[in-house]
């Protein structure tokens, strides 16, 4: 089948959150992590078919979305996933402060790369918690753990380390040593590791695979709560379905404890969504990697060509593209590209002041019109 990612489609009406934040505005949204492409065919039909059925009542995880995440985990990630290990969320924001409440006290801290996804950064103090905050280290043109300063910031009541891999904002797909030498640090502190792996089948170079925290071996797993969802990859958001694999029982019965009565079910069609996106929905994400992928190196080479100012390393993996506007020394980044008419999101909120994050997750000819209105504005000092 021939899938349609050129279409610019027209979203305004449907109370987009990236789409209302400018409605009325001549601001193009190239902000938070929603792609402006139509989910794949296969499950909007699927959609329309639990749609038709006309009940939607308060929905157990179906057999459907149970069997379809089990065989997904299986055949793409090599994870022999028990069933009982899942549990189903509305989403991972409420997943990072249910595990904030679950694995650390009032008043202690959980562990964090910085800059990472700013909802790891506010769940600890949603939660009365300290999140402890370490900025990942540049090598070789790539961003990495910096493990001396893990370890000289790590504290006596220092509770859960929050992971994110492949990594937004800095689109890395670490690798198996990177992650080996994370789960021995978090086995010497004695640190539960909560593995965001959301964006774990949006990997754009064809060479390499994700590897899930799980996969580190029996000790890892039995300390590891991994967060998971098709939303992603699938641009189902909006269905809100995703749900954590916690292998240790004692661990998911703490998470469960924290959730109850303030997490509620997953919707009718988030499990449609999530049960189509498993079973049928390989075919639209190659087509949609390739379409990515695509898009990356125009952002790289525009960025190299028109503005060298800006700084950029490689992008493994995710549709968002980091951007170190530090050279421009404007003292409102995010203001400043808004009078350009182009909505990014701020670096600062990601716990790095000076960065912008651009979504290239549209057609290419919305990413050229973006790209335009960048490049203006990067060259107008206010
Ligand atoms: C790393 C990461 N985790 C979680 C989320 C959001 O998850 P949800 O929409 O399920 O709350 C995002 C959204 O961009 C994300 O990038």
């Amino acid at each position: 089948m021939q899938y349609d990612f050129e279409t610019i489609p027209d979203r305004a009406g449907t109370g987009s959150l990236k789409w209302e934040k400018y409605a009325g505005k001549d601001i193009l949204p190239f902000w938070v992590a929603d792609m402006d492409f139509c989910s794949a065919p296969e499950i909007i039909a699927d959609l329309r078919h639990r749609l038709g059925h006309g009940i939607f009542g308060y929905t157990l995880p179906t057999r459907d979305a149970v069997g379809a995440t089990i065989d997904y985990l299986a055949r793409v990630h090599r994870l022999n996933v028990d069933p009982s290990w899942l549990v189903w969320l509305p989403g991972l924001v409420p997943a990072l402060n249910v595990v904030a409440r679950a694995f650390a006290q009032r008043g202690e801290s959980i562990l964090t790369c910085t800059p990472v996804y700013p909802p790891f950064l506010t769940a600890p103090g949603n939660q009365d918690r300290r999140c402890i905050k370490v900025p990942l280290a540049t090598r070789e043109n790539r961003a990495v753990f910096d493990f001396d300063a893990l370890e000289a910031a790590v504290e006596a009541d220092t509770r859960a380390f929050i992971l994110c891999n492949p990594h937004n904002p800095v689109g890395r797909v670490f690798e198996p040593g990177e992650l080996e030498q994370l789960a021995a640090f978090c086995e010497r502190h004695d640190l539960v590791l909560i593995s965001d792996e959301i964006h774990c089948d949006l990997l754009l170079d064809e060479d390499r695979s994700h590897i899930p925290t799980l996969a580190l071996g029996d000790e890892v797993a039995a300390r590891t709560v991994t967060l998971m969802a098709p939303s992603k990859t699938y641009n189902l958001p909006g269905l809100a379905c995703a749900y954590a694999i916690i292998p240790d029982a004692r661990l998911r019965a703490r998470f469960q404890r924290a959730a109850r009565g303030m997490i509620t079910e997953v919707n009718c069609f988030g499990y449609a969504g999530c049960a189509a996106a498993y079973n049928k929905g390989e075919n639209w994400r190659r087509a949609l990697i390739g379409v990515l992928r695509a898009n990356r190196d125009r952002v790289y080479a525009f960025l190299r060509e028109e503005l060298p100012g800006i700084g950029l390393l490689p992008m493994e993996a995710t549709y968002l593209a980091w951007l170190d506007v530090r050279p421009l020394g404007l003292a409102d980044p995010v203001a400043h590209f808004e009078a350009g008419g182009i909505g990014l999101s701020n670096g600062a909120d990601f716990g790095a002041p000076g960065f912008l994050r651009l979504n290239f997750g549209c057609p290419s000819a919305r990413l050229e019109e973006g790209l335009a209105r960048l490049a203006a504005a990067a060259r107008t000092r206010r």
